[in-house]
């Protein structure tokens, strides 16, 4: 564990800038950390976690984004219970974060018009499976049209993956961060409802 201590270690107003830079460079880096959450969300039959890739976080509204599927049983649980939970580790850093959150699904309108014309042919692939994610299949298959299976699909035929594309945007009401330091732990739970941040020191 590192011996350097970082402003945030007694200084609970430097948190909630840190968690955004994390959140902010697990959208732009690969190596970060915080690229991969694990997203949880409450099913009929109980919580549900999966990894995804973190592709938009915006302080201004508190929102983190990610893509997905439309057809993916996640879509199902969020339209049953808007409720959904992020988890983050940066094992260099030593920091967990945990987000708690309402979902909005975007499915064929602006935003997801907006981002789709940025993705490139390798992720629209993705949505060209023709059948919907977690369907069983008598073979082992990747779900996509056997013609496209390692390679690049040129860019006009991914447009069908559109149909399959969604959005899922998530206004965060709350952070727990944990900071682990071998000169002792620090936990702090952020509020965002407010007007302003509350930040309260919690013992880890
Ligand atoms: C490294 C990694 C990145 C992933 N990124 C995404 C993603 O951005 N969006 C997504 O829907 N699924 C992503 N997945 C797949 C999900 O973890 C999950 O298997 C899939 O979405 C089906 O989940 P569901 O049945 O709970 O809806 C990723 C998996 C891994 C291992």
């Amino acid at each position: 564990m590192s011996s350097i201590e970082p402003g945030f270690y007694n200084n609970k107003d430097l948190i909630l800038d840190k968690i955004w830079a994390l959140l902010s460079k697990g959208v732009k880096d690969r190596e970060e950390d915080f690229r991969l959450p694990v997203v949880v969300t409450n099913s009929k039959q109980g919580p549900d976690a999966r990894i995804v890739v973190l592709r938009g976080a915006y302080p201004d509204r508190n929102v983190l984004r990610f893509h997905t599927d439309i057809r993916s049983e996640k879509i199902e649980s969020l339209k049953n219970n808007k409720q959904i939970y992020f988890l983050f580790y940066n094992k260099e850093e030593k920091i967990q974060v945990r987000a708690t959150g309402t979902a909005t699904i975007h499915y064929k309108d602006e935003t997801t018009a907006e981002s789709w014309k940025k993705i490139q042919s390798m992720s629209r692939k993705c949505y060209l499976a023709t059948t919907a994610p977690g369907s069983v299949s008598d073979n082992p298959t990747s779900g996509i049209p056997e013609q496209y299976n390692g390679k690049t699909v040129p860019i006009d035929e991914t447009e069908l993956g559109y149909e399959h594309f969604a959005i899922i945007e998530s206004t965060i009401h709350s952070f727990e961060w944990l900071y682990l330091a071998s000169k002792g732990h620090r936990r702090a739970k952020i509020e965002l409802s407010g007007t302003s941040p509350t930040v309260t020191w919690l013992t880890p």
